[in-house]
C-alpha cells in the first residue's frame, strides 16, 4: 500500500513508555499514561514541542492575527468568522472549543463568530463514522457553506496524524481563497504527513500540506501548527494525546486572542500585556516580550493542571479500577452523568470506544443536563436519530435508570462551581445512588471552595482534584475541562486494557471503517506476525473476503477498502481460522476461557504459520506473559 513503505507518523509510532501498559495494574496504567502526557508540554524525539520558540511564535502571530478579524467584527461590524474542522475527536474538540469561545463573545456583549465542522455532522459527535473522513471534497463543500456570506474566513483545520483527507480537501480549498486564512493543526512533521492515494481525488494529503507550508514561508494567509508530542500511549490513539494537545493549543492561542479584545483578563490573576509602542519592532523572543507573556502563562496554566491531575494518580486509579470492576463483567457499562461542557466531555471520552476497542454502543455511555439544549451543537437536538443519541438526563431516566445492575457503574462528574449541581443532576444521582450500580464520584474542585456538599457515603470511590486554575474569563470552566479529559481518558483507556482489549500498547479490535485504519490494521498485523506489508495486507483482504485464492482476492478488493467497514480486526481473526486448512489452533490455546479478544489474536497469528513458527512461538510467549499479568490483577486488584 503506497505511503506504508516509508517511515512511520510519529502518531502511528509504538510509544515506549507503555510498550507494558497491558500488564500494568491500575496505578501502573495511570502512571504510565503519566509519562506519556508528559510529553505534551515536554516535547518529543528533538523535534519542536509546544514550548518551543518556533511553534510559540507561530501560535502568537496566530493569536494577533485572530485578535485583528475580531476587532474587525467589533469595530468595523465586519462579519469575520473562525472555523475549527477535525474528524472523531478532533471534530469533537472543534465543537467544545467553538461553544465555550462563542460564550464567552456573548458574556462580553459580542457577536459569537466561532464555528465547527466535523466530518459526517453532528451524529459523529456521539457515534464514530469514519468513512466521511476519506472525502475531500465532502470537506470542502462543508466549509464553503460555513463560510457562506462572511467577510473573511480563518480556517483551522485539526487533524493530529496530519492525515485525514477530509481536513485536506477544506485546506486545499481555503488556501486558494483571497478571503480565507489556512491554519494546519497536527502532531507530525509535515514531511512525514500522510501520502496515501485518495479515493476521488487527484492529491495527497501531504501534497496539500507541503504546499501550505511553502506558503506559510511568505504569507500571513497560512500557518502550520504541528508541535510533536510523541506517539500515543495506545497506538494511534488520537483522541487521547492528539485531542489534549488540540485543547491546550485553541485555547492557547483563541483564549489570548479574545483576552486582546476584550482588555478582560483570562485569570483574575493575570495581568494584561503592556501595549508596544507603534515604532517597536518586535522581537519574537519570548523571555523578553513582555507582550508574549499571558499567552506563555496560559500555556503554563495547561501545563500546571496537568501535573495536579496526575498528583492524584492513585485517585484516578480507584475510580479506574471501579469502572474495570464493571466493564470486565459480561455486561458491564460505564455511565458518565454531568452536566455543561464537563458533561459533554463524558460523550466525547464515550463516542471513541467503539472504533478503538469493537464494544457494543451500550457499553460506555455519558449523559449531560439538559441533553442537547445549550449544546452549541449545528443541528441541534439529535435524540430523533435513535436511543445513542438520547443524551440528556431525563433520558438516562427513562432509557437507562430502570434496567441499572451490579454490574454497571455510573461515574458523576461535578464540578465545584456547580455548588449543589444542577438539580436535575441532583436528584438523578440520588436514584442512582439507589440503583445496584457501583456509584463513583469525580469532583473538580476550585482552589478554596467547599465540595463537602458533594460527598456521599453511598459513593465506592469518590475523587477530588483541586485544580490550580479552573475558569477561563470567570465563568468557563476551560482548565477544569482540560483536567477531566485527561482523568476519563485514563479511566476508559485503563478499563478497556484491564478487560483485555490492548495487546502491548496496541488496539488489536479496532474497527476497519475507513483507509487510515486500514493501513493500521496492516500494520498491527505485521507487527505481531512478522509478515512483511504486502503478505500482511494480503492475509487481512483474505479473511474479509473470505477468500484463500490469491487471484479471487486481488480481483474482489477495491483500492481503498471502502466496503469493509463493518469489519473489526479481532473478528477476522476468527475468520481466518475457516480459510486456513493447515491452522491447529486449538493445541495453541492458553486463555481462551478468560480473555477471548487475546485469543483471537493468537488465532491469528497462528494462522500465520506460513511465515515462519519462531514468530508464533515467541508471540505466544509474550501473549501468556501478559495474559498472566493480566490474571494477576484481575485476581489481586480488582
Ligand atoms: O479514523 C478515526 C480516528 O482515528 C479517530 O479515532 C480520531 O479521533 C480521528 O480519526 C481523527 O484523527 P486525526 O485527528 O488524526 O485526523
Amino acid at each position: 500500500m503506497a505511503g506504508l513503505q516509508e517511515p512511520r507518523r510519529v502518531t502511528e509510532l509504538s510509544n515506549e513508555l507503555t510498550r507494558d501498559i497491558d500488564t500494568a495494574d491500575p496505578l501502573g496504567i495511570v502512571r504510565r499514561l503519566c509519562g506519556s502526557d508528559a510529553q505534551l508540554f515536554a516535547g518529543w524525539g528533538g523535534h519542536p514541542g509546544v514550548n518551543d520558540p518556533v511553534i510559540l511564535d507561530r501560535l502568537w502571530k496566530l493569536s494577533l492575527k485572530t485578535a485583528a478579524l475580531l476587532k474587525e467584527n467589533q469595530d468595523q461590524k465586519k462579519n469575520n468568522r473562525i472555523v475549527f474542522s477535525g474528524c472523531g475527536t478532533s471534530g469533537r474538540i472543534a465543537w467544545l472549543c467553538s461553544w465555550t469561545y462563542n460564550r464567552i463573545l456573548q458574556k462580553f456583549g459580542h457577536t459569537p463568530c466561532f464555528h465547527y465542522l466535523i466530518a459526517g455532522g453532528d451524529r459523529s459527535l456521539i457515534i464514530s463514522n469514519e468513512l466521511p473522513e476519506d472525502d475531500p471534497p465532502k470537506g470542502a463543500e462543508d466549509l464553503k457553506k460555513v463560510a457562506e456570506g462572511a467577510d473573511h474566513v480563518m480556517f483551522v483545520g485539526i487533524t493530529c496524524g496530519l492525515s485525514a483527507p477530509y481536513v485536506a480537501g477544506q485546506i486545499d480549498h481555503s488556501m486558494h481563497q483571497p478571503n480565507m486564512t489556512s491554519v494546519l493543526m497536527g502532531f507530525n512533521p509535515v514531511s512525514l504527513s500522510r501520502n496515501a492515494p485518495i479515493e476521488k481525488w487527484d492529491k495527497t494529503c501531504r501534497q496539500v500540506f507541503l504546499e501550505l507550508e511553502t506558503l506559510s514561508c511568505t504569507s500571513d494567509s497560512a500557518f502550520i501548527i504541528n508541535p510533536i508530542v510523541g506517539p500515543e500511549p495506545i497506538t494511534g490513539s488520537s483522541r487521547m494525546k492528539g485531542g489534549s494537545t488540540t485543547a491546550v493549543l485553541l485555547g492557547t492561542v483563541f483564549l489570548t486572542s479574545l483576552q486582546t479584545l476584550l482588555g478582560q483578563p483570562i485569570l483574575p490573576s493575570m495581568t494584561l500585556p503592556a501595549r508596544e509602542p507603534e515604532e517597536t519592532e518586535v522581537v519574537f523572543d519570548h523571555s523578553l516580550s513582555p507582550s508574549l507573556s499571558p499567552m506563555v502563562s496560559l500555556l503554563d496554566c495547561y501545563s500546571q493542571t496537568y501535573q495536579t491531575v496526575y498528583r492524584h494518580s492513585g485517585g484516578v486509579a480507584s475510580l479506574l479500577k471501579l469502572a474495570a470492576s464493571c466493564i470486565c463483567q459480561p455486561s458491564g457499562r460505564l455511565i458518565y452523568l454531568g452536566a455543561d461542557t464537563l458533561g459533554a466531555l463524558g460523550l466525547v471520552d464515550a463516542s471513541e470506544m467503539v472504533p478503538t476497542y469493537g464494544v457494543g454502543l451500550e457499553e460506555f455511555r455519558g449523559f449531560v443536563a439538559g441533553g442537547w439544549e445549550g449544546c452549541g451543537n449545528t443541528e441541534g437536538d439529535l435524540s430523533g436519530y435513535g436511543k445513542t443519541f438520547r443524551v440528556s438526563l431525563s433520558q438516562f431516566e427513562s432509557d437507562v435508570l430502570p434496567s441499572l445492575t451490579d454490574q454497571d457503574c455510573v461515574l458523576c462528574l461535578h464540578g465545584s462551581s456547580q455548588r449543589t449541581g444542577p438539580p436535575h443532576l441532583h436528584t438523578i444521582v440520588n436514584k442512582v445512588l439507589a440503583s445496584p450500580a457501583k456509584c463513583g464520584l469525580l469532583v473538580m474542585a476550585e482552589n478554596g471552595m467547599s465540595c463537602n456538599h458533594l460527598l456521599d457515603k453511598r459513593y465506592e470511590t469518590a475523587v477530588l482534584i483541586r485544580l490550580p486554575y479552573y475558569h477561563a474569563f470567570g465563568k468557563e470552566c476551560v482548565f477544569a475541562g482540560f483536567a477531566l479529559k485527561l482523568v476519563l481518558n485514563a479511566i476508559s483507556t485503563g478499563a478497556n486494557i484491564l478487560k483485555g482489549r490492548v495487546y502491548g500498547n496496541e488496539m488489536i479490535n479496532l474497527r476497519l471503517s475507513n483507509d487510515k485504519l486500514f493501513e493500521r490494521a496492516i500494520a498491527i498485523i505485521e507487527k505481531w506476525s512478522g509478515a512483511n506489508e504486502e503478505d500482511a495486507k494480503f492475509a487481512l483482504l483474505r479473511a474479509i473476503y473470505k477468500q484463500d485464492d490469491a487471484a479471487n482476492v486481488t480481483l474482489s478488493h477495491p483500492a481503498c477498502p471502502l466496503l469493509i467497514s463493518e469489519y473489526y480486526l479481532s473478528s477476522l481473526f476468527l475468520s481466518s481460522l475457516s480459510l486456513s486448512s493447515s491452522s491447529n489452533i486449538v493445541q495453541y490455546h492458553p486463555t481462551s476461557q478468560r480473555h477471548p479478544l487475546r485469543t483471537w489474536l493468537f488465532h491469528w497469528l497462528c494462522y500465520w504459520q506460513e511465515v515462519g513458527v519462531q514468530s508464533v512461538i515467541a508471540a505466544e510467549r509474550k501473549l501468556l506473559q501478559s495474559a498472566k499479568g493480566l490474571r494477576d490483577v484481575i485476581s489481586t486488584e480488582i
